[in-house]
């Protein structure tokens, strides 16, 4: 995907978004660090209030799977009861790591909770998740850019781009 296209999907994304929350508040839940390039660019495409928190968490494993085993390395700072609450993350490729967050956001008594991913790998997916707001769907393959990472690399690039592994 090159960079006009993203930023087209993000505009159109945040306006999906804006009409959705019209007259609320949306507190966006940023999932470090793949999230961080989407979220600082999906925030200034959404016309209502929006306040903004950030996690980290890691997958024990190799570098391009997810074991399933979450451990949350930053919390948020703050509370998320009577929020409106969007998790706003690079990709949802297993499914692992969402629906383990998703879970326990959920039980901070957020008024409502919502995931909002920059791209999705259906065919991959092992745990079942409720993605509200999908980028692009993508095949199989691993991409970097746009906040995601090969060995923490090409995190910066402004395109999504395929890893060809020999
Ligand atoms: P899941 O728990 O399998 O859904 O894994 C999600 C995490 O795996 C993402 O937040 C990424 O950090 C990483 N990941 C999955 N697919 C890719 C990819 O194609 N490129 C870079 N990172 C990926
Ligand atoms: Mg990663």
């Amino acid at each position: 995907m090159s960079e006009e296209e993203v930023d087209r999907r993000i505009q159109e994304i945040g306006e999906q978004i804006s009409r959705d929350y019209a007259g609320r508040q949306v507190h966006l839940v940023c999932v470090l660090k793949g999230g961080s390039f989407f979220l600082c660019e999906l925030a200034k495409r959404i016309t209502v209030p929006v306040s903004l928190d950030f996690m980290s968490v890691s997958s024990y494993g190799g570098d391009t799977k997810s074991s399933g085993v979450v451990k949350i390395v930053k919390d948020l700072d703050d509370p998320l009861a009577g929020k409106d609450v969007i998790v706003v993350e690079d990709i949802v490729d297993s499914g692992r790591t969402l629906s383990y967050l998703l879970e326990m956001l959920g039980g901070r008594g957020p008024s409502s909770l919502k995931l909002c991913t920059l791209l999705d790998k259906p065919e991959r997916r092992v745990v079942d998740v409720k993605v509200d707001y999908t980028g692009f769907e993508i095949p199989d393959e691993f991409v970097v850019g746009y906040g995601l990472d090969y060995d923490q690399r090409y995190r910066n690039l402004p395109y999504i781009g395929i890893v060809e592994f020999d």
